[in-house]
């Protein structure tokens, strides 16, 4: 499975009930407030934070590589009362009519493109929709090997009577030269009738602040500023959570 359809089926209910990270809407509300609008949010998934900016008064639009997620997203949209577009494409392969004065992602899932080609295809594709002199939030994130003793353990949630879903990361591959980490994951929702299964493989790539700037340098893009989610000060090759901003280098 390509790693773009990741979020698909009863994974999409699963990531929803079960993620240990809500991003908040805050930093993004202000990019967009201090870059301008239109803006753009990158593998918005169901709409969070996208809708807030939008109930907000922003203009923004959401894209994401799920069809289901898209759908949701449209759906959560309708039912709030919030005008947004929201498109069904891979980032890597961007191609919408508007150009964004800001671009962000919320979150580190820049860290899904699989590997450096494809995440230099998205920065390419980031660069050619954002206006002259727009700007593009990307959150990255360095993880560390899952702990042994949580491989096989399982996270789970009720999803309606008798209903449980459940996520559990089976095994793991962690390679500090390519900059990987695959877990093997599995994810099901069980019935009174029965349980269905989805397999995935979540994977990580990950960027060091010396390897992103080289992408972006390759990709037409400056970096305006990198810092550090932990410290609030410039990122250092140590970092692990970091925000980069970027622009189109004239
Ligand atoms: C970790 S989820 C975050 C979703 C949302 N921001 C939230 O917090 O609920 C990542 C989202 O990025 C989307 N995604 C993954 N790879 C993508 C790609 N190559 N292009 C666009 N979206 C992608 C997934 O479908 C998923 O909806």
């Amino acid at each position: 499975m390509d790693p773009a359809d990741f979020y698909s089926g009863i994974v999409v209910d699963a990531y929803s009930k079960l993620k240990s990270e809500t991003f908040e809407a805050g930093p993004y509300l202000e990019f967009v407030r201090a870059q301008g609008e239109p803006g753009l949010e990158i593998g918005c998934g169901d709409g969070v934070p996208l809708l807030e900016l939008c109930a907000a008064g922003l203009d923004v639009d959401g894209v994401d590589s799920s069809l289901d997620m898209v759908e949701r997203c449209r759906r959560n949209a309708t039912e709030r009362g919030v005008r947004t577009q929201v498109f069904h494409q891979r980032m890597e392969d961007l191609s919408l009519d508007r150009r964004y004065a800001s671009i962000y992602l919320a979150g580190p899932t820049f860290n899904l493109l699989a590997d450096d080609e494809t995440a230099l295809r998205a920065l390419v594709a980031i660069r050619a929709q954002l206006t002259d002199d727009g700007a593009a939030l990307i959150p990255l994130w360095v993880p560390d090997p899952t702990p042994a003793d949580e491989l096989g353990v399982s996270r789970t949630t009720d999803d309606g009577p008798g209903v449980e879903l459940r996520y559990t990361p089976l095994s793991e591959s962690y390679d500090r030269e390519q900059r990987t980490r695959i877990t093997t994951s599995r994810y099901e929702r069980i019935t009174p009738d029965g349980t269905e299964v989805a397999d995935r493989e979540w994977i990580i790539h990950w960027h060091t602040p010396a390897s992103f700037r080289r992408l972006c340098a390759e990709a037409g893009l400056h970096v305006a500023a990198m810092v550090d989610e932990d410290t609030n000060e410039a990122a250092t090759e140590a970092a692990t959570d970091f925000f980069v901003t970027v622009r189109r280098t004239p």
